[in-house]
């Protein structure tokens, strides 16, 4: 007995039409990307496990539990990306682009993380992101904030919020961390379990618990706000200016803390109620101390990642984006000898349209011919039949209006630039 094949736990088929929404997606990221001066950067979907373990950090969700990682034949410890930050760093170094000066790269493409699949929480799931490096200067922040928001915007989601905080640098890190400590300590016996497993390796990351057991010592922790140095305090002062001035609606959120290790001064999440438990779409924020420790200078960096599936989801909660409006041509040929007329046409114009050109193969009524044309989602049918054929011109059905035009048949590529030229 063969059991049925399915696809893994937390993946999904991207089908039609489903799937022109991903490329309408795709396409705009590239346009807004090259907007921003971002380069697309592509890297392998599997790197060395050390460089996620050095990188994202070892007391994280993502490298304790979450990586898909396995030895190859040659007994190396690989893992498939769980996220794009540490490998295009990796990239960085290893093609001395550092070197030349500031760096703009952008991404589309999966992750892999195993967590536990629920609405918009999936085990392969993918990500448009930008890291841009060689600034120290809260413009750079303010460049890759206001270029996520721009995604945003475009779609014209209203119900997206953007939250940021800073959590410092290792200048004023430390003091912070024992005063949380001092906060949650006396407190222990009353967290969540996974929270008293937390205190003493990561204390920060309480913050951004979801149970309710932690909610009252979370509310009332110490705010990394009041334990900012100096230049992490005029730093944040001078992002909130710049948002302001470009008129960038946000919130100061001291539970947004971030669930990896790299991070310094600037973080920032946009949530939006449309996805439920799982309401970050985008996440990112600076990291100035990573590419020093990945072995690279010290250069500072600053980027996001949005969870492509989950702003998806939005979009539509949204409602903001039309339905495809019908396009393209289906030929309809009655007979052997209309197929043998309208075959060299369709091959013609899949030359010269830009928009599709289907053909249906097999003898069928006219009815059945115009389903599969509504199936396909086509404007025009152009149907030759015996009658057609005998008077030289074929039908060309505007299937919206409902109105028909006769089209003269001649060479194919004549036939085909005068439907281009006359509009399909
Ligand atoms: P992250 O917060 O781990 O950050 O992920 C960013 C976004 O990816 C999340 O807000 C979410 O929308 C999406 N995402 C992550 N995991 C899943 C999942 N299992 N299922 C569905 N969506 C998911 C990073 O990955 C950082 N590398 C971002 C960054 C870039 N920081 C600086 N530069």
């Amino acid at each position: 007995m063969s059991s049925k094949i399915t696809a893994p736990r937390g993946t999904q088929d991207l089908i039609p039409p489903h799937s022109a929404q991903w490329q309408a997606l795709e396409q705009r990221i590239h346009a807004l990307a090259r907007r921003f001066g971002y380069g697309e950067v592509r890297t392998p979907l599997f790197e060395a496990t050390e460089l996620f373990v050095r990188g994202v950090g070892e007391t994280t969700d993502i490298v304790e539990k979450e990586m898909y990682t396995f030895r190859d034949k040659g007994d190396r410890s690989m893992t498939l990306r769980p996220e794009w930050t540490a490998p295009v760093v990796r990239a960085l170094l290893e093609h001395q682009l550092l070197a030349q000066g500031p760096q703009r790269l952008y991404y589309i493409g999966p992750i892999f993380r195993y967590e536990r699949p629920q609405k918009g929480r999936y085990r392969q799931s993918h990500q448009f992101g930008v890291e841009c490096t060689g600034y120290r200067e809260p413009e750079a922040d303010v460049e890759v904030i206001s270029l996520a928001w721009e995604l945003v915007r475009s779609y014209g989601i209203s119900d997206a919020a953007l939250k940021i905080n800073s959590i410092g640098d290792a200048q004023c890190r430390p003091r912070y961390r024992e005063a949380l400590l001092e906060h949650f300590r006396p407190n222990v016996s009353q967290l969540s379990p996974e929270a008293q497993q937390r205190v003493e390796r990561n204390p920060l990351r309480l913050l951004d618990s979801k149970e309710e057991r932690d909610a009252p010592f979370v509310a009332s922790a110490p705010r990394f706000e009041e334990f900012l140095c100096e230049p992490c305090r005029e730093h944040f002062t001078a992002l909130k200016a710049d948002l302001d001035m470009l008129e960038i609606p946000y919130a100061v959120d001291p539970r947004i803390v971030r669930g990896l290790d790299y991070y310094t001064r600037t973080v920032f999440e946009i949530t939006s109620n449309a996805l439920g438990a799982q309401s970050a779409v985008c996440g990112g924020g600076r990291y100035d101390d990573l590419i020093a420790s990945l072995g690279g200078p010290d250069v500072p960096a600053v980027g996001f990642a949005l969870g492509m599936e989950r702003f998806l989801m939005i979009v539509e909660a949204a409602g903001s984006e039309k339905p495809s409006a019908r396009s393209g041509v289906q030929a309809i040929a009655l007979g052997a000898q209309a197929r043998a007329t309208l075959l060299p046409i369709v091959a013609e114009l899949r030359r010269l349209a830009e928009v599709p050109a289907f053909m249906d193969y097999e003898e069928r009524k006219l009815l059945a011919h115009l389903k599969i044309a509504d199936r396909n989602g086509a404007r025009f049918a152009l149907i030759v039949g015996e009658q057609e054929l005998a008077a030289g011109e074929a039908v060309l059905r505007d299937l919206e209006s409902r109105t028909d035009r006769h089209v003269p048949l001649g060479s194919p590529r004549v036939v085909a630039a005068a439907l281009v030229e006359t509009g399909l």
